[in-house]
């Protein structure tokens, strides 16, 4: 059976996020999402609220779970057994960034990246994005689940934001 990892911060998981899930799906008997830390990012969503909507926007996809791993990213990988690790790439800088991170999971494991290029119906969705507009009572409907513009409404306390 093939197993695939998409790892990321989901702060929030986003439409284009789960696009990439489901193609992933389409590619791999297994997925599973793990919600991971980025030391470099200071979430607005604490873990559990992070694998709580990553799991609502994905309960429609058979053969797709959501975990949190608060480990290294490679540990989690190996012991599930995993074929490779998956990531969405929407632009250049998400190339930019991803590439050293698959090489040094390759360095330190020996798993595979593969990347997905995002759909260009979601090239410009990008959860920093998303909540900088809902910090601002902008409309985010159309570019999260339901769910998450629920949160993301009542994290910033904007009723606008589900406009
Ligand atoms: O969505 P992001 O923030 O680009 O995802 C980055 C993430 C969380 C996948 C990465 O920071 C990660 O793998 N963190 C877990 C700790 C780890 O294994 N770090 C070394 C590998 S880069």
């Amino acid at each position: 059976m093939s197993i695939a990892v998409i790892p990321g911060s989901f702060d929030p998981i986003t439409l284009g996020h789960v696009d990439v899930i489901r193609r992933a799906r389409g590619l791999f008997d297994t997925v599973i999402v793990a919600v991971a830390r980025n030391a470099s990012k200071s979430p607005l969503f604490s873990p559990a609220q992070r694998v709580e909507l990553a799991a609502a926007a994905v309960q429609d996809i058979d053969g797709v779970s959501v975990v949190e791993v608060p480990g290294l990213l490679v540990d989690y990988v190996t012991a599930v057994g995993a074929t490779a690790i998956v990531k969405g790439i929407r632009i250049g800088a998400d190339l930019e960034a991803e590439t050293p991170m698959a090489l040094l999971n390759r360095h330190l494991a020996g798993i595979e990246t593969l990347f997905l290029p995002a759909d260009p119906r979601h090239a410009h969705i990008a959860s920093s994005l998303v909540k900088d507009v809902a910090r601002h009572g902008g409309p985010v409907a159309d570019m999260v689940p339901a769910p998450v513009a629920a949160a993301l409404v009542a994290a910033f306390d904007h009723p606008g934001a589900q406009a």
